[in-house]
């Protein structure tokens, strides 16, 4: 990590925790009333601060640290700033091992703890857990420690059981009616990040008749930005297959028997 020199989203969050500001930001409504379950600090018992924490919510605990008191979400900092631009953010997100989710309007969801940046307020927020993410704008989403876990290991018990064991080579899901030379030779050459981003968000989608495929899970509350990475590249480097998968009536029948 360097710290030659401080971008403004950095700047901004420096000035915020080391001055105690305790700004509240504007936030939707709470998007994770049920659970928080699987956000690294914790956090299950309330959700009070979600719908607007406001002032008292900070923590003056330093720039970077979490802050967070253990069964609380809470906001660690937040400061308006005029300044902030997808590029910026999204490098300082990644020098903090997060990836960026954008949210179009009060689109805020389950991630965990990070930065948010309100785009309508242009209030840049920190805070240690969920149901803090931003009312339109983008989220910073801060994945767990880097827990040192071998690709093989990370493979085996966050992969295989979709992908097939190692040993057996890596299986390409691709939807009905795609061609599969071509997919395979795709997920050669994609921009990495591309495929980091659909290992740590999941990947659902919607086909042509709007229907929603939820085909692969999140791994953000589970392995570390630096995890996905590895673990990516070893499965990149298995002997690699493609196959359709199988949707019942369109490119897969059933017998009766
Ligand atoms: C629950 C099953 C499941 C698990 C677990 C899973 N995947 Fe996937 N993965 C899928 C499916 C299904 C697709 C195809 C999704 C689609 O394109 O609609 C996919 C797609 C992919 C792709 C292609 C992405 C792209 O952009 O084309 C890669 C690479 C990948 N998975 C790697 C991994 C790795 C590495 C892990 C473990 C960290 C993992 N997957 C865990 C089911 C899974």
């Amino acid at each position: 990590m360097t710290t030659a020199s401080r971008s403004p989203m950095q700047s901004a969050l420096l000035f915020a925790a080391t001055a105690g500001l305790a700004l509240g930001a504007a936030h939707c409504g709470d998007n994770d009333s049920t659970s928080t379950k699987g956000c690294p600090e914790g956090g299950s018992t309330s959700n009070a601060g979600a719908g607007g924490t406001g002032a008292g919510g900070a923590s003056a605990g330093g720039a970077g640290g979490t802050g967070g008191e253990a069964g609380s979400k809470t906001v660690i900092s937040s400061v308006e700033d005029k300044s902030v631009r997808f590029a910026t953010f999204k490098a300082d997100c990644q020098e903090r091992g997060g990836f960026v989710q954008t949210h179009a309007v009060c689109s805020g969801n389950n991630a965990c703890k990070g930065v948010s940046f309100n785009k309508f307020d242009f209030f840049l927020t920190e805070h240690t857990c969920s149901a803090m993410n931003t009312c339109g704008g983008m989220s910073c989403v801060v994945l767990p420690e880097d827990a040192g876990r071998t690709p093989e290991e990370m493979y085996e018990t966050s992969c295989a059981g979709c992908h097939g064991l190692a040993e057996n080579g890596f299986v390409l899901y691709m939807p009905p009616g795609t061609d599969l030379v071509q997919a395979l030779a795709d997920v050669q050459t994609k921009d990495r990040e591309f495929i980091h981003s659909a290992i740590a968000f999941g990947i659902s989608s919607r086909s042509s008749n709007g229907v929603a495929a939820a085909n692969m899970p999140p791994s953000h509350k589970v392995l570390s930005r630096a995890e996905i990475e590895r673990v990516t590249e070893y499965a990149l480097e298995l002997p690699m297959t493609a196959e359709e998968y199988g949707i019942l009536g369109v490119n897969e029948e059933v017998t009766p028997e």
